[in-house]
């Protein structure tokens, strides 16, 4: 059975494990994407009992919405988490606005879109420079009483930023960058979060499916590639991080009968910081693998050894 997980104030109930969406439909952000296999990757998420799924306007400039529209039409919308996002503004160059006005009209585009009267969760995809940051989440507290969403978030906003954001106590999620590789967020953000009972989600957790271990130490990649603009793919820092996977995860992986994505995922999954984590997927096979995650659960010595193994990468 799947632990229910509660978030934030709200009364919006999810299991631990979600879908990124990001390449449903992202044609935007990632090249070679294919919509139809997007829909399928929804579905089989679905069908392998992953409850959230989270997208934003920002992921192919609606059209990840709208698959995931699709996608579900044929499933019971009260199993499903639908979390999204918006702030980018297509008639400012997708500029941050924060503008209740704004916000409002951009959750009445995204539920027309999704094809569905209400949405789970609804985050700021990121702050704007001037909008203070209690009236935009005042305007989303108008629409939770609305019934139009169900719970609030913001994503990508610095610890000052969220501390005023939540001045009356309205914020119920934050989604920020968080993985095994990178835990920044344990310091600057989580403290505040658990203090005011904010649930957080992770975003990167394979940080962009490295942490698959689909990557091999001498492996080298081409100038202008996208993992050739990334810290985590380059020298020292790329070579402990595949050792690591090597030596310590894969190994727990194998006495698991798991792969090293699951066992990743199930390390975020057992920490009680984290409350949904949403690997993100582009086809419908890896979508099912990573659901099986749920299955994974980590020893108390073996959460222990991951989390060592990767504690002091170079840089
Ligand atoms: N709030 C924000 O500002 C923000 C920012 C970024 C992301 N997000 C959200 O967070 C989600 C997760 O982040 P992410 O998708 O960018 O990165 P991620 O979850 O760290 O990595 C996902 C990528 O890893 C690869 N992968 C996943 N499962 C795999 C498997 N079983 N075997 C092999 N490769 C696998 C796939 O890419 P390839 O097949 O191409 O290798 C997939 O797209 C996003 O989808 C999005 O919903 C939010």
């Amino acid at each position: 059975m799947t632990a229910s997980i509660k978030i934030g104030h709200s009364d919006v109930v999810s299991g631990p494990l979600g879908l990124g969406t990001n390449k449903i439909g992202g044609h935007n952000l990632f090249p070679g994407l294919d919509d139809q296999t997007g829909v399928q990757t929804v579905k089989a998420a679905l069908d392998h009992g992953i409850s959230m799924l989270d997208t934003a306007f920002m992921y192919g400039l609606g059209n990840s919405e709208y698959l995931i529209g699709q996608a579900i039409a044929d499933y019971d919308r009260h199993q499903i988490v639908i979390a999204t996002k918006a702030a980018q503004n297509p008639d400012q160059e997708l500029r941050p606005n924060n503008r209740p006005a704004f916000l409002t009209q951009q959750v009445d585009n995204a539920l027309q879109r999704l094809g569905t009267d209400y949405i789970d969760i609804f985050y700021i995809h990121f702050p704007d420079q001037d909008t203070p940051k209690y009236e935009a989440v005042g305007a989303l507290e108008k629409l939770k009483e609305a019934g139009k969403i169900r719970a609030i978030g913001v994503s990508n906003f610095s610890l000052d930023q969220l501390k005023e954001a939540n001045q009356d106590g309205y914020v119920d999620i934050v989604e920020d960058a968080y993985n095994l590789i990178d835990r920044q967020a344990a310091q600057t953000l989580m403290p505040y979060l658990q203090q005011q009972k904010i649930s957080f989600v992770p975003y990167f957790p394979l940080a962009s499916g490295l942490l698959t271990g689909k990557y091999q130490a001498n492996q080298t990649f081409e100038p202008g590639s996208w993992q050739a603009k990334r810290a985590n793919f380059q020298g020292e820092r790329f070579a402990a991080i595949t050792t690591a996977l090597a030596e310590t995860v894969k190994p727990i992986a194998a006495a698991h009968q798991a792969t090293t994505a699951q066992v990743v995922l199930a390390w975020y999954i057992q920490d009680p910081a984290i409350a949904v984590v949403i690997p993100g997927a582009r086809t419908p096979e890896q979508a099912a693998q990573n659901a099986a995650a749920l299955n994974v659960t980590l020893s108390v010595d073996e959460v222990k050894q991951i989390s060592a193994a990767f504690k002091h990468l170079p840089a």
